[in-house]
C-alpha cells in the first residue's frame, strides 16, 4: 500500500549472483521476491542471519548492485525515472550509508573536519566559508565535543563509538531522507551500543530521517526500528509492526531468533526445537519454504511450495504454510 509517507519501495526485489566465472554458470539467488516501504521518520530493521540477504538489498537500494527483478520506488516514482530527473549525485545524498566498520569507512590520513566538510563541499550545501561553522554544528549534533578538538584529530585517535558518531555526522551532512544502516553496532564495544542506537532514534524522530536497520540482533530491532522484516535464504518470512513480530512470532524461525534473546524470548521459546538441517543454497529453479529443511514443523507441502502470505493482523504478515 502506497500512501504520502512513503519514502522509498521496494516490490519483489531478487537478485541472483552467478555461482561461477563464466557467463554460463549456474545462478544463486541471494535476495527473492522482497517487499517493503520506508516510510519518513520511520525505521525498518531487516533482521536475520549470516548470508539472508540484507546487504545485498542494501547493495541496490544504493545502486552498487543492479536489480535481477522487481521495482525500486523513490519519493513515488521509479528509481532509475528518478535518477534520470534528478541525477545520481541528488539520490546519493538522500540515500546515505553507514557501515558496520567505522574506521575502514573513515580514510586514516584525514581529519575528522575533512570527513565531514567534504560531503558538504562535493553536494555544494554551504559557501565555503561556513562550512567550519557547519562541521562543528554537526560535531555537536552527533555528541562529540569539545567539537574544535575532536574536528583536528585523526579517525584512530577516536574510539569505535566516536568513530561511528564521525560515520553518522558525515551521513547527514547532507540532509538525507533515507540511512541505510548496515549492522551499525555490530563491532562497538557493548557499552556505547546504545548510546549510537539512541542517536539514530533522534536523529529519526526529530529529523525524520528514514532508517533501514539491518542487524542479526531482534532485541535491537524491536528497540530501534517501528516496523521488523525477518529475513531467511533471500526470503521475507514475517514482518510488520515490531512488536507484533517480536511478541507474537509466528513463523518459526522469528521463534528461532527470539529464543536467543532472553529479555523478549518468552514467546519464542515455547516447544522450540529447530532441526539441525542445512541451510539451502537458494537457486532460482529453487522451490518450497526456504525454512523447510530446518523447520520442526514441516510437511511434504513445505518442500514443495513457497508459502503464501498470510495475514495475522493490520501490521503482521508471515509465510509459512502451517499459520
Ligand atoms: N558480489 C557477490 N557475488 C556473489 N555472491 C554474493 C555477492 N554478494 C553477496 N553474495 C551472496 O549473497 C548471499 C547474501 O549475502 P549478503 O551479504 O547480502 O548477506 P547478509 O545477510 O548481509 O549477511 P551478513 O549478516 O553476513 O552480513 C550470500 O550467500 C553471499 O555469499
Ligand atoms: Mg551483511
Amino acid at each position: 500500500m502506497q500512501n504520502n509517507d512513503v519514502v522509498l519501495s521496494v516490490n519483489n526485489l531478487v537478485k541472483d549472483f552467478p555461482l561461477g566465472q563464466s557467463a554460463k554458470s549456474n545462478m544463486m539467488r541471494a535476495v527473492n521476491d522482497v517487499t517493503f516501504e520506508l516510510r519518513k521518520g520511520e525505521a525498518l530493521a531487516i533482521v536475520g542471519e549470516s548470508g539472508s540477504g540484507k546487504s545485498t538489498g542494501a547493495r541496490i537500494l544504493t545502486r552498487i548492485y543492479d536489480k535481477t527483478a522487481g521495482d525500486v520506488t523513490f519519493k513515488g516514482e521509479p528509481l532509475d525515472k528518478y535518477i534520470e530527473k534528478n541525477g545520481e549525485l541528488e539520490y546519493a545524498r538522500q540515500v546515505q550509508m553507514i557501515f558496520q566498520d567505522p574506521f575502514g569507512s573513515l580514510n586514516p590520513v584525514h581529519t575528522i573536519y575533512h570527513h565531514i566538510a567534504r560531503p558538504l563541499l562535493i553536494h555544494q550545501r554551504a559557501e565555503k566559508e561556513a562550512i567550519p561553522q557547519l562541521v562543528y554544528e554537526l560535531l555537536d549534533m552527533v555528541g562529540l565535543s569539545p567539537v574544535k578538538e575532536t574536528a583536528e584529530k585523526f579517525p584512530h585517535e577516536l574510539s569505535g563509538g566516536q568513530r561511528q558518531r564521525v560515520a553518522i555526522a558525515r551521513a547527514i551532512a547532507v540532509s538525507p531522507e533515507v540511512i541505510l544502516a548496515d549492522e551499525p553496532i555490530s563491532m562497538l564495544d557493548v557499552s556505547v551500543r546504545l548510546g549510537i542506537l539512541n542517536l539514530m532514534a533522534d536523529l529519526k524522530d526529530k529529523h525524520g530521517i528514514s532508517f533501514m536497520y539491518i542487524t542479526h540482533d531482534i532485541a535491537t530491532a524491536r528497540y530501534f526500528a517501528e516496523k521488523t522484516a525477518v529475513m531467511y535464504v533471500g526470503h521475507m518470512v514475517e514482518w510488520g509492526d515490531s512488536d507484533n513480530v517480536t511478541q507474537n512470532p509466528q513463523h518459526p524461525y522469528s521463534k528461532l531468533l527470539l529464543s536467543a534473546v532472553p529479555e523478549v524470548g518468552k514467546a519464542g521459546r515455547r516447544d522450540l526445537e529447530v532441526k539441525k538441517g542445512d541451510i539451502p543454497m537458494w537457486k532460482p529453479s529453487s522451490v518450497g519454504c526456504p525454512f523447510a529443511t530446518r523447520c520442526p514443523n514441516a510437511t511434504e507441502v513445505c518442500s514443495q511450495e513457497m508459502p503464501a502470505t498470510t495475514q495475522i493482523s493490520e501490521q503482521h504478515f508471515v509465510r509459512c504454510h502451517h499459520i
